[in-house]
């Protein structure tokens, strides 16, 4: 059932080729002593390591720093990535490469660190206006021209797959929201995993990054196909938003089944191994899955929701500089309202994943699709405390049309829905999104 879309009839003069780019993958407990050893095969001799404050005096950073000591290779530490990078947070990220004569980056942390590492070594490299290499309508759409440095990626949060993509999420502060900077050339060479990483993060961080990973993996398996994306020019001018294909269906049924499997339980017991374990994994297959596709609406919504909250602050989540609502829990607040919206375009995809994720589909029925998906992500976020809705982080119906009109600046993940979206279609799945329960 899975590949029947790709060879609809309707879909002739649409696309007929898609690419896979991947880094090495490394992945297990104790890996992230292999990063010296890795970055010194690679030629690395001096080695700027990415990380954040929270992060920086942790046991963790310390085992990478002295796995590339061991290794020969030496070090300086960039410890001030900011939470939800933006341009002028990533501009001393840049000015620390242009110092530091490095020929090689190792980034420790979650999506923030990794994408600021990615984009400050695209200025750092190919220096140009901040907006230059960003998407129309926030910028002027150039591609990357060329390679940055090597890069060793080692995730310590189970959500976000950045280790696994070539793309990087910036906040661009004259815009107010999040856009997402796409090049091969900022795939990371290297991911190494290892899930002993996020036994010491809290509870709400492990819900968080989950439904982020969760998200990716849907929103993968329910995306466009490639096939309806218009056939490029060029090889090369093939972009990584590329609409839902074999390879993404790949990755994204595995890591929606272990994400219905162990997302409750890696959330209710911060000593469950397994659990831990196959989340990680879970995330990285996300990040392969939705790196060679693109996400859609849940995550182009999500930006919206980060660039208007207005004061709202997540209970005992750390590192927040307020107001805050952390990514993944701004996408999957979207989520059931969109998937009403996008199951009629889709819905035998839509029961397929819903399935993946443990749904019961007994008497399922394509009409049903919408509500089934819906109303299992919705138990899903009950049972491990998500706040309902944009009405649990601080929006009201009257807000509608403005998250909408910020949500459509993001014209490549809109277009990557599994059918056309209005302004009204936006504003109307964000009036349903603020209450679920
Ligand atoms: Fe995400």
């Amino acid at each position: 059932m899975g590949c029947c879309q790709y060879f609809d009839a309707s879909a002739e003069g649409g696309a007929d080729s898609f690419t896979v780019e991947m880094p090495r993958v490394t992945f297990g407990r104790g890996t992230r002593h292999e990063a010296g050893p890795r970055a010194r095969d690679r030629g690395i001799r001096r080695a700027a390591l990415f990380t954040d404050p929270m992060l920086a005096d942790s046991a963790f950073v310390a085992d990478v720093r002295a796995s590339l000591r061991a290794a020969g290779v030496d070090v300086a530490v960039f410890a001030e990535v900011r939470i939800e990078p933006s341009d002028r947070s990533v501009v001393e990220a840049i000015a620390f490469l242009d110092d530091g004569d490095f020929d090689g980056v190792v980034s420790v942390g979650g999506g923030s660190v990794m994408d600021t590492a990615k984009a400050a070594m695209v200025y750092a490299h190919h220096p140009a206006e901040f907006t230059t290499y960003f998407a129309a309508p926030a910028g002027d759409g150039v591609a990357i021209p060329g390679p940055v440095l090597p890069h060793i990626a080692c995730p310590t949060t189970s959500g976000t797959g950045s280790e696994m993509t070539g793309l990087a999420v910036i906040r661009l502060v004259d815009l107010g929201t999040k856009f997402v900077l796409a090049s091969r050339f900022i795939l990371p060479d290297e991911a190494i995993i290892d899930p002993a990483a996020i036994e010491t993060l809290p509870s709400e961080v492990v819900a968080a990054s989950g439904f982020d990973l969760l998200s990716h993996a849907l929103e993968t398996y329910t995306a466009r196909a490639y096939t309806r994306w218009p056939k490029t020019a060029a090889p090369s001018a093939r972009p990584m938003i590329q609409g839902a294909n074999p390879w993404s269906d790949l990755s994204a049924r595995e890591a929606l089944r272990l994400a219905g499997r162990y997302l409750e339980r890696g959330v209710r017991d911060a000593g469950d191994r397994e659990a831990h374990d196959n989340l990680s994994w879970a995330a990285s297959l996300a990040g392969m899955a939705f790196g060679n596709c693109g996400t859609h609406l849940p995550h182009a919504f999500s930006y919206a929701v980060t660039h208007l909250v207005r004061d709202f602050r997540m209970a005992h989540y750390p590192s927040a500089e307020s107001p805050f609502v952390p990514h993944g829990v701004s996408v999957i607040v979207n989520a059931p309202s969109v998937y009403r919206f996008t199951a009629a375009a889709a819905p035998e995809r839509h029961l397929e994943a819903a399935g993946f994720l443990g749904a019961d589909l007994r008497d399922a029925t394509p009409d049903d699709a919408g509500e089934i998906v819906a109303g299992h992500i919705v138990r899903m976020m009950r049972a491990t405390h998500i706040p309902n809705g944009l009405g649990g982080v601080g929006f009201t119906a009257d807000d509608a049309d403005a998250l909408a009109a910020s949500a459509l600046r993001q014209r490549r993940a809109i277009g990557n829905a599994p059918c056309a979206v209005s302004a009204d279609d936006a504003a109307q799945i964000f009036a349903s999104a603020m209450r679920y329960w």
